[in-house]
């Protein structure tokens, strides 16, 4: 029996309508602070996530779900123009989509709030849809905008058909299904959900971040990836540690970078590369969308990713 060519890289994940403002600093508990700048672009980590992968020039298909309204049927068209799959899109006609207030600082950090809207209608079911796809499939990614169950489902689908799974366990907060952590090959992780999964204050140090990879291996990732900003990122593979530099930018803002590097992760990954290679190209991927605004806007196309390697190695 001749076996199929594993190519596709399969999204389940969120998609959201982002309302984006730049202000002087994050405001603290009761003040108002005034914005120096407005847009409205479109995000959602699962579908940041495929934008990227796309970009880079991966074989993507997005299963996520949107609302009924204009806003999403423009995000759908995105999607298409993209060239990402979206057979396994629904569209809820009486909900909205899901929403994300973000605010960024003169410095590239944010703050999000995100109300899942259309997101939480993301069944298992319609992640079963998906089956006829997977011995097709090189890598399933997954984040942790829908509901849990649909989260687990994936995992569940994907490893029985020997899928590598990537989970960017993101945003924080708690799962019910823990066991399924022994279904993910690659957990990607930043600072924060480390703190969260590790139970620990989110690592500072390279001692402290060492010490949330083990905690987290415990759980039954295979692999855990630590993203760290500005510090790189740390990799717990095969019982050791790697640290990886990140590459230096003036960032403007860093929404979305995690999903940037995750998407364009999966594509080298499925290309074959070996993980601390894979890696480094997520982490020139996601040092360009910081110097760029917006989620899916800042995304980079595979030529800009290769040009900014080559000039980073003269
Ligand atoms: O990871 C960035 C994303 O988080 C934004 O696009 C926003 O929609 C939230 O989901």
């Amino acid at each position: 029996m001749v076996s199929e060519k594993r190519d596709l890289i399969i999204v389940v994940g969120s998609a959201n309508v982002d309302y984006i403002m730049r202000v002087p600093h994050l405001p603290q508990q009761g003040e108002t602070v005034a914005g120096s700048g407005f847009s409205q672009t479109f995000g959602g980590k699962g579908a940041n996530q495929a934008v990227a992968t796309a970009r880079c020039g991966g074989r993507v298909a997005l299963v996520c779900s949107l609302g009924g309204d204009t806003l999403s049927n423009r995000m759908r068209s995105g999607f298409e123009q993209d060239g990402i799959q979206t057979d396994f899109l629904i569209q809820a006609p009486n909900t909205y989509s899901g929403t994300a207030l973000i605010l960024i600082d003169p410095n590239g950090n944010n703050c999000i709030a995100a109300d899942p809207g259309a997101n939480y209608l993301l069944t298992p079911q319609q992640v079963d849809r998906i089956e006829s796809l997977l011995p097709r499939t090189a890598v399933l990614l997954v984040q942790y905008e829908i509901p849990p169950e649909t989260v687990a489902r994936a995992l569940e689908l994907a490893t029985s058909y020997g899928v590598r799974t990537i989970w960017n366990f993101a945003p924080a907060h708690p799962f019910p299904y823990m066991e399924k952590f022994s279904q993910t090959d690659i957990l990607i992780v930043n600072e924060t959900e480390a703190g969260f999964l590790a139970g620990m204050n989110p690592p500072e140090s390279d001692m402290e971040t060492v010490e949330a990879l083990y905690r987290m291996h415990e759980l039954g990732a295979e692999t855990i990836i630590l993203t760290r900003g500005v510090n790189g990122s740390s990799v717990l593979m095969e019982g050791k540690v790697a640290h990886i530099e990140a590459f230096p930018v003036k960032a403007v803002d860093s929404t979305a970078a995690g999903d940037v590097y995750c998407g364009t992760l999966a594509v080298s990954l499925s290309e074959g590369k070996p993980l601390l290679e894979a890696i480094r190209f997520a982490s020139a991927a996601s040092a360009i969308s910081v110097t760029r605004w917006g989620a899916q806007p800042s995304a980079p196309y595979r030529h800009e990713i290769e040009d900014f390697l080559a000039s980073r190695l003269r």
